[in-house]
């Protein structure tokens, strides 16, 4: 079976993780624990990006060699990822030998087969992006954008590779693969880019501007362009695993996806000989209450301070039931206690006290059979069906917001059941057709509570798996056999208690939780 493959961006060394980066890594971790359950042989690929102009000038400001300062950036984003339950199975940097020694052999492969070719550049370059500017990058004023920062005219020899040869190929490729990028609207924006003759691509910075980067195997005056470098990541990562790539989908921000992602890399791919990814997911961008996340004005969210806060399970859950795969989405702590309160706390956390309470006060503490189902014991096992049947296709399209709407409807619908049922009542009554009703009512309670968690397991692991042994239950092998309604916790002895969303305490007046400390 080829593995399903899946990688995100790796993240620029030149400063600490935020709240875009956590969420891209939620994301895939999603994406693969999900196919995980589902039956597929997942790897599953993360790592930092540690070349180029801005680490080399980020170190010298701070005294330290390039390698020092990254070998402390690329540890700060290691170790965010146990931190939020994510289950990479491999971590990549760009220093490393391994991928170096690849960068090379596919950099030699490109030049022996005349796809990199040496020529005089003369024109303006922004150092800021690393990249050559053409004429139509001017404002119509005449100047240059911003986010270029110092433009300077320069005349230098450099290495290109033939990417203008390749434009057609990449045309037609688009044109047949709709699906290639997801969601499809962004598709668009790449075709829209291809309508323009493209230029090839300088691959190459001379040694003396920039030190900082992968020597060219074929001129050691150069070192290679940092988007060239980093790409290859995705394959050097598993060139010594025969089977893995391609990669079964990217997983990276909006930001990247024109040109490297959707323009230079299956173009590099294409000339080397090498099988293109399966597709690329493109997500959005998250802001801080309204605004850019940016290290200049101290807004970018460190994810660690709400993992300390709530756990790495109602971060996560956050995350996927707020932002629709591909757009954009806001932060504000007050959305995050809404959600947290209203949905984790409240909904999910009243089940669990209910089902716990009323099944030791009720039953001795173990679940005991349904006897005869009436309407509204079957309403809601069809309810259950019909959520699951939904769901897992949701999971499949990456529609993980609406999934979990789903499944909160669910648990709000089981609430709703129970107050109907109102054990706590039947639970006085002598009545043998009370008590009966009491045994389905605590067996329902108890088989949708375990279902519900059992749905959401690739969202929220920890507490998944925290709730299932508090019902005294072990999930099998199979996940979607234990999706089935089916008694599987008749006799099952469960927990007295569990605190699994603690009410946050109020905040204080001099909290400042939305900046970075
Ligand atoms: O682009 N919201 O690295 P990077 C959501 N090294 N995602 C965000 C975000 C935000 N506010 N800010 C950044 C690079 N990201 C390159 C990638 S891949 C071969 C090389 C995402 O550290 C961003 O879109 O600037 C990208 O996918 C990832 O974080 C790393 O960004
Ligand atoms: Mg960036």
């Amino acid at each position: 079976m080829k593995p399903f493959y899946i990688t995100t961006a790796i993240d620029y060394a030149n400063g600490s993780p935020h709240l875009g980066h956590a969420y891209e890594k939620v994301l895939t971790d999603v994406i693969a624990r999900f196919r995980r359950q589902m039956g597929d042989q997942v790897h599953f690929l993360t790592g930092t990006d540690e070349h180029g102009q801005k680490v080399q000038a980020t170190a010298r400001k701070q005294g330290v060699s390039p390698q020092e300062f990254v070998d402390g950036i690329s540890a700060q984003f290691e170790a965010l990822l146990p931190r939020l339950g994510v289950t990479n199975d491999d971590f990549i940097r760009t220093t490393e030998e391994r991928h170096k020694a690849v960068v090379c052999r596919l950099l030699q492969q490109l030049f022996d087969q005349g796809d990199i070719y040496l020529a005089e550049y003369k024109g303006y370059y922004s150092t800021r992006q690393e990249q050559f500017l053409q004429e139509k990058d001017r404002q119509s004023d005449g100047s240059w954008p911003e986010l270029f920062g110092e433009v300077t005219e320069i005349t230098e020899s450099n290495y290109f590779f033939r990417l203008k040869k390749y434009q057609p190929w990449l045309q037609e490729f688009l044109a047949a693969h709709p699906d290639w990028i997801f969601p499809r609207f962004r598709h668009a924006q790449v075709a829209e880019f291809l309508k323009e003759d493209l230029n090839d691509l300088c691959i190459s910075r001379p040694r003396e501007r920039l030190e900082w980067g992968i020597t060219l195997p074929f001129d050691a005056k150069y070192v290679t362009y940092v988007w060239f470098d980093a790409l290859v990541n995705y394959y050097s990562a598993v060139a010594d695993r025969p089977g893995v790539w391609p990669a079964t989908w990217h997983v990276i921000g909006k930001d990247i996806l024109v040109p490297p992602h959707a323009v230079y890399w299956p173009a590099m791919l294409h000339a080397l000989g090498l099988p293109l990814p399966g597709g690329i997911i493109a997500h959005g961008w998250w802001s801080i209450r309204g605004s850019k996340m940016s290290k200049s004005t101290g807004n970018a969210l460190d994810p660690l301070t709400l993992v300390d806060e709530f756990g790495a399970d109602a971060f996560r859950y956050f995350l996927i039931r707020e932002m629709n795969v591909g757009q954009d989405s806001d932060f504000t702590r007050e959305q995050f206690l809404v959600r947290y309160n209203s949905e984790l706390a409240n909904n999910l956390g009243n089940l669990v006290n209910r089902t716990l309470n009323m099944t030791t006060r009720f039953a001795g503490g173990a679940v005991p059979a349904a006897a005869d189902l009436l309407d509204l014991d079957r309403e809601l096992r069809a309810l259950w069906d019909k959520t699951r049947d939904e769901f897992l296709p949701l999971c499949e399209g990456f529609q993980f917001h609406t999934a979990l709407e789903r499944a909160m409807f669910f648990l709000t619908e089981t609430n709703a059941y129970i107050e109907k049922r109102a054990p706590w009542k039947l639970g006085k009554s002598a009545e043998p057709a009370d008590q009966a009703l009491l045994r389905t009512t605590l067996a329902t309670m108890a088989e949708a509570l375990r279902l519900a968690v059992s749905l959401i397991r690739h969202v929220t692991p920890a507490s998944t798996e925290r709730i299932h042994a508090v019902l005294g239950y072990t999930p099998g092998p199979v996940w979607r056999d234990e999706l089935v309604w089916g008694g599987k916790l008749t006799g099952a002895k469960v927990a007295e208690a569990l605190v699994l969303f603690p009410r946050p305490a109020p905040p204080t007046a001099s909290a400042k939780p939305e900046k970075k400390g």
